[in-house]
């Protein structure tokens, strides 16, 4: 893990209230792996007190920089979104448990609004491999999905959803992967998304018996295991910090029904 001050290379806004930057990390870039985070504190000061966790979207070890993608929904993320080229955050990480690499010769990433960044970045770090990449990513509205294009240039077929039918499936992403369950060749799930995705990604694996790995998400205060702040719940009792036995569990690992019902 890095600590390091790092200088904003890039802002961009993506999609309404979508931003993603780029900040000049070249220990952070070489060492992070798909499914891992970063914490950043955009302020110079200590306003807000607590960091923001953002999965890595992209990693460019020869540049030396680290991309985070997101969605503008507090006081962290609007401070962030001010943060111009030339200006500097602390970030630490690379953080957590990133993805195991799939095994099979079938991937299926599974994507809901802000949950891109993680499956970009292992599609990305899977596109030289011998395998078939299948993109499920779904929004609110076609003016929020993000990431698509990075997915396509790592070499995977996409297919969308939206809420409101505005563009692809009209309906659910997790519609779109019972769909994909059905064709033929072995696969392995990764996904990344908000809770009721996951969960319902997590038991349509299960019910088929397919692999599925989840980036999870829950509120971070420390992100390094100290604050128990992030704790989900595990099959079978205890329970699990996202930060550190995670963000990334396999779908048996958890408690889905407990962890929905927001008992830990
Ligand atoms: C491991 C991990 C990876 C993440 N990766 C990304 C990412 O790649 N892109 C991205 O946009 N966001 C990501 N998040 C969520 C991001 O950390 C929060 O959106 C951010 O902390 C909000 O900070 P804020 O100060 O802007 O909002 P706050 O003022 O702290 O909160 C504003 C609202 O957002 C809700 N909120 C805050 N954090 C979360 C959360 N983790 N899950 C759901 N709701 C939350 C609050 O309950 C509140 O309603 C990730 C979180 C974790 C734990
Ligand atoms: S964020 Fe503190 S223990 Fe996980």
């Amino acid at each position: 893990m890095h600590l390091v001050t790092s200088e904003v290379l890039d802002l961009r806004e993506v999609a309404p209230d979508h931003w993603v930057t780029t900040f000049d990390a070249p220990e952070i870039a070489a060492a992070a792996r798909p499914g891992q985070f970063v914490m950043v504190r955009a302020g110079p000061d200590w306003d807000p007190l607590l960091p923001r966790a953002f999965s890595i979207y992209h990693a460019d070890i020869e540049a030396g920089c680290v991309e985070i993608l997101y969605r503008v929904v507090g006081r962290g993320t609007r401070q962030l979104a001010t943060l111009e080229p030339g200006r500097f955050a602390t970030m630490w990480g690379p953080l957590g448990r990133p993805f195991d690499l799939p095994e099979t010769e079938r991937v299926i990433l599974v994507a809901g609004g802000v949950g891109v960044p993680p499956v970009v970045f292992l599609a990305e770090r899977l596109a030289q491999a011998p395998m078939r990449l299948l993109g499920l990513v779904g929004a609110s509205s076609r003016k929020f999905l993000v990431g698509v294009e990075h997915l396509r240039r790592a070499g995977a077929e996409v297919r969308l959803a939206t809420d409101d039918g505005s563009l692809g499936h009209h309906g659910l992403v997790t519609d779109l992967l019972a769909a994909a369950l059905q064709e033929p060749g072995q696969a392995t799930i990764y996904a990344c998304g908000p809770q009721p995705m996951l969960v319902k990604t997590a038991r349509t694996a299960l019910a088929a018996g397919v692999s599925c790995q989840l980036a999870l998400e829950a509120p971070m205060a420390c992100g390094v295991g100290a604050c128990l702040g992030c704790t989900v719940p595990r099959a079978g009792g205890s329970f699990a910090r996202v930060c550190c036995e995670g963000p990334v569990f396999a779908a048996q690992e958890i408690d889905w029904e407990a962890w929905e019902r927001g008992s830990i």
